[in-house]
């Protein structure tokens, strides 16, 4: 075929773990040997600046050149408002193809959309799985992998997971990570952690982290919805803050819970350290100079693998295997026990520094934008 006629391709981005990884995947696009014309839509899902703005700064990522605006609401009511006024912009924009990454409501929300127009969908992150269909994110990944046509995956154990759903292995394309090379390609920006922490402590509070402690961040529903968990949770990294100052950057809906939990004070004089969410540079500089890191987000267990810090995982079961196998993660769950004795464990032998997996080596973007060039005036 000709290539005469650019293909449109419509990028979607909706949540904070969005916004690193379609920064590279415009700028490969924009870059690539086939001549694309990239789109970028933004659902409004995450919209304080805190949470989006700083990212499209500090990354580079274009002002969209649409925001559906839609804000919070219900899983429900925000798919659904995701997908009535993604509808009528797919009619005007009339896109050869549209790319989701990940696995958030937003995209979900713009894939169904765009499978049931006719336009066939590119899913960035493909196959990931966890088997805990109770998290809303394995739902969005699940139901997103089953309508895409050109799934493209981050390790190779991905490729089986998709084959023993149903999807075509010619679909599938093994391309690496393209939040590592966000990583990769901002690492030498990174804030220096020292200014971090001291634009976000009072002085005493800073010079008691000094440059030795660990980082945690909390946002997902089984942790921190029930208050009961919550105080757990908390009451157990206040024990181990004594040990290690413990910085905690804090997500708009934990901080929604601790307040509605009554929990300020259980941490008010200990030194876990609530923080503002950061921005991506001011994260990296923080996560650079971790003795360790506790999370439960997705990316950060990649995101420390990367950078080789021990990362200890407070969920059941983790959607990124190779972060355990290869990398330096270890899945610890929510038990106080088995926190504190993997925290006590990296605390006396350093942990596990693990090994960067194959393709994890910033150039993922570039693959995809060879795979999806192949595909779109081939096909
Ligand atoms: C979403 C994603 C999750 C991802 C996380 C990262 C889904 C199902 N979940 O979860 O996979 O790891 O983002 O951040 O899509 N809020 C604000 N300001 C904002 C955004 C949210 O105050 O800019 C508050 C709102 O009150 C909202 C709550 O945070 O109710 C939760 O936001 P929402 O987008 O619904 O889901 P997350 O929990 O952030």
């Amino acid at each position: 075929m000709s290539q005469s006629i650019e293909k449109k391709i419509l990028c979607i981005v909706g949540a904070r773990p969005n916004f690193m990884k379609i920064a590279p995947v415009i700028r490969a696009l924009n870059n690539a040997q086939h001549s694309f014309n990239v789109r970028l839509l933004h659902t409004g899902q995450h919209y304080d600046a805190a949470m989006k703005q700083s990212f499209f700064d500090q990354l580079h990522i274009p002002e969209p050149d649409v925001d559906l605006g839609v804000g919070s609401g219900s899983h429900a009511v925000q798919t659904a408002e995701i997908m009535k006024r993604f509808e009528p912009v797919m009619d005007e924009l009339k896109p050869d193809t549209i790319l989701v990454v990940g696995d958030v409501n937003s995209t979900i929300a713009c894939a169904l959309v765009a499978v049931k127009k006719g336009v066939p969908v590119i899913h960035v992150e493909a196959g990931l799985r966890s088997g805990d269909r109770s998290m809303p994110e394995e739902i969005n990944r699940v139901l997103t992998d089953q309508i895409s046509d050109l799934l493209l995956t981050t390790e190779r154990s991905a490729k089986q997971n998709l084959v023993r759903e149903g999807v075509s292995s010619e679909k599938v394309h093994f391309v690496g990570n393209v939040m590592i090379d966000t990583l990769l390609y901002n690492l030498n920006n990174a804030v220096p952690s020292g200014d971090t922490i001291a634009s976000c402590l009072d002085t005493e509070r800073a010079e008691s982290v000094g440059a030795d402690y660990g980082l945690l961040t909390l946002h997902r529903p089984a942790n921190v919805d029930d208050p009961v968990v919550l105080e757990r949770l908390l009451r157990t990294l206040v024990d181990l803050s004594g040990k290690l100052p413990m910085l905690f950057p804090v997500h708009p809906r934990t901080r929604q819970c601790i307040d509605g939990a009554g929990l300020n004070q259980l941490v008010a004089d200990s030194q876990l350290y609530l923080m503002p969410p950061q921005a991506y540079l001011n994260m990296l500089g923080l996560m650079k100079g971790a003795r360790l890191v506790l999370t439960d987000s997705g990316g950060i267990q990649e995101e420390t693998t990367a950078l080789g810090v021990p990362c200890i995982t407070l969920r059941e079961n983790t959607e990124r295997p190779i972060t355990v196998e290869e990398g330096s993660n270890t899945i610890v769950g929510s038990n106080p026990e088995k926190i504190k004795s993997c925290f006590n464990d990296i605390m006396h032998s350093g942990g596990k520094a693990g090994r960067t997996p194959e393709y994890w080596d910033g150039k993922a973007a570039e693959r995809i934008s060879d795979v999806v060039g192949d595909w779109l005036y081939k096909k």
